[in-house]
């Protein structure tokens, strides 16, 4: 049987019923006979208090236990969960016994440095450095319970609309997005290959050619759209783009949804109710969570939730869009024009100033979007939608995709890439072609706009970056 986590104990009518809880130290207080250690699981956001009461005559052995004990050691402590005296708890842990599982020294001991967690509040940067213990503070273990639960609702969602989950290849041969940031997968001798001098002989390669990280599980996910109707892939994705942001990482997951027989109205509807989908979940199962980051990550942030749950997102064309832009040149670096890529400072005016909530901005022109995205008649947009949110700007990629023959053929070519290169994606286009549409949502940035956590490294338990890759 596994034992009892906090989470549980706290839902716990408080019976002084005999419990044992199980996990590492937050912090130690002494107050006169009274001794207060607090235990966090990372089940919940709370920790459990327990109090060791030493006028009541604890045994030599656990009081000899509880001087030993330090903030981030793991322990194991018996008592009766009772009705709790102090505000803010429902019940604390009325302790007897105590048992040192694993130490964590709070000074240097020659052999071993110092337990790094021991303040009350550390810099997200200095957290980033210990990478493998940051997940035992409040911010952390916050980030991660909603990641968890966003991750839940992401298959929730699509499973109750009869989307079917496909597992998309991770390593692949061609290039979703065209956009070549992609990371090679070889198996070839780079240091021999170096020191012959000679170009590499890819038919000798793992695959027989050039293999690749995928930047998108899309054009896989659309063969199987044309079979299955509605699919959703939901893994991982690598993009060797150079760009040190706060909303990119190397490694990253993606949602990305893909529908048969639906256009670009069925798309944006879906990913509205999607994303508020989500909102309302993470409401409903996270509340604990998001108080703290109210509190101390981004205040207003529940509020901004709730207010967008209900509000109608606004949409508009890129088109319509930057002529509104333009109207605010002076506030930009990049002044903005038709035909310019939409910076992240117009996506958060667009969202923070102008509509002041979600905006889906779609009809781009075709030159800074993918090349599967539709054609518009008008020979120069093209049928796609992001869908931009304040703060952070776009949270969702997507499009219409074009299924005419000829006319995809011709966007590849354009491209400056290879009609052959894609014959297995053309040939949905050859047989049995239908309108068909889709996204990708960023998971991480999902996460960041939930939590209102500013560095999208916080977000993901193991950031990838342009060199960074420790741990
Ligand atoms: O807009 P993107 O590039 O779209 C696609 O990849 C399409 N194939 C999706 C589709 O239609 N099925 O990426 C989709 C989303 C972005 O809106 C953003 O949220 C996220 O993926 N994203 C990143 N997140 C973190 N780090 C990066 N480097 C990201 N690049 C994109
Ligand atoms: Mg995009």
């Amino acid at each position: 049987m596994l034992y009892p986590l906090i989470r549980e104990l706290l839902s716990l009518e408080p019976l002084s019923q005999s419990v044992t809880v199980r996990g590492w130290v937050r912090t130690k207080r002494e107050l006169k006979n009274l001794t207060f250690i607090e235990v966090n699981d990372g089940s919940c956001f709370s920790a459990l208090q327990c109090t060791f009461d030493r006028e009541k005559g604890l045994g030599a052995e656990t009081a000899g236990t509880l001087d030993s004990i330090t903030t981030g050691a793991s322990v194991e402590i018996q008592g009766l969960l009772v009705p709790s005296p102090a505000a803010g708890q429902k019940a604390e842990l009325a302790a007897g016994g105590i048992v040192l599982v694993g130490g964590a020294p709070a000074e240097d001991t020659g052999s071993t440095a110092a337990y790094p967690l021991q303040k009350k509040r550390h810099s997200l940067e200095f957290l980033r450095e210990i990478g493998h213990l940051r997940a035992r503070t409040n911010t952390f273990g916050a980030v991660m319970r909603v990641r968890n639960r966003l991750a839940f609702a992401i298959h929730q969602f699509f499973q109750d609309r009869g989307f079917v989950y496909v597992n998309t290849p991770i390593i692949t041969t061609s290039d979703a997005e065209g956009a070549g940031a992609m990371f090679q997968v070889t198996t070839l001798d780079l240091g021999e290959l170096a020191k012959s001098g000679r170009a590499p002989d890819y038919s000798k390669d793992f695959f027989g050619k050039p293999g690749f990280l995928t930047v998108s599980g899309q054009l896989e996910g659309e063969t199987y759209a044309a079979a299955l109707s509605r699919v959703y892939t939901f893994g991982p994705t690598f993009r060797a783009e150079n760009s040190n942001t706060a909303r990119h990482l190397a490694e990253f997951w993606m949602v990305e949804p893909e529908m048969a027989f639906a256009n670009l109205a069925d798309n944006m509807d879906l990913a509205e109710d999607f994303l508020k989908f989500l909102f309302a979940r993470v409401r409903a199962e996270c509340d604990e969570d998001l108080r703290f980051f109210d509190a101390h990550i981004e205040k207003g942030i529940i509020a901004a939730l709730d207010q967008v749950i209900h509000a109608k997102f606004t949409r508009v064309s890129y088109t319509d869009a930057v002529a509104e832009l333009e109207k605010h040149k002076d506030k930009f670096e990049f002044p903005p024009y038709w035909g310019c890529d939409l910076q992240s400072e117009h996506e958060k005016f667009l969202t923070g100033e102008i509509a002041c909530g979600p905006v889906i901005v779609t009809d781009y022109p075709k030159e800074i979007k993918a090349f599967y995205m539709k054609q518009n008649d008008d020979g120069k947009t093209v049928r796609a939608m992001d869908v931009l949110v304040p703060r952070l700007g776009e949270i969702i990629g997507g499009s219409q995709r074009e299924e005419n023959l000829e006319r995809l053929e011709q966007r590849i070519t354009e491209s400056g890439m290879k009609t052959e290169d894609y014959w297995w994606y053309l040939d949905l286009r050859r047989y049995g072609t239908v309108p068909h549409s889709g996204f990708g949502l960023g998971f991480e940035r999902l996460i960041q706009y939930v939590t209102g956590m500013a560095n999208i490294r916080d977000v993901i338990p193991y950031p990838r970056s342009a060199g960074q890759a420790d741990f």
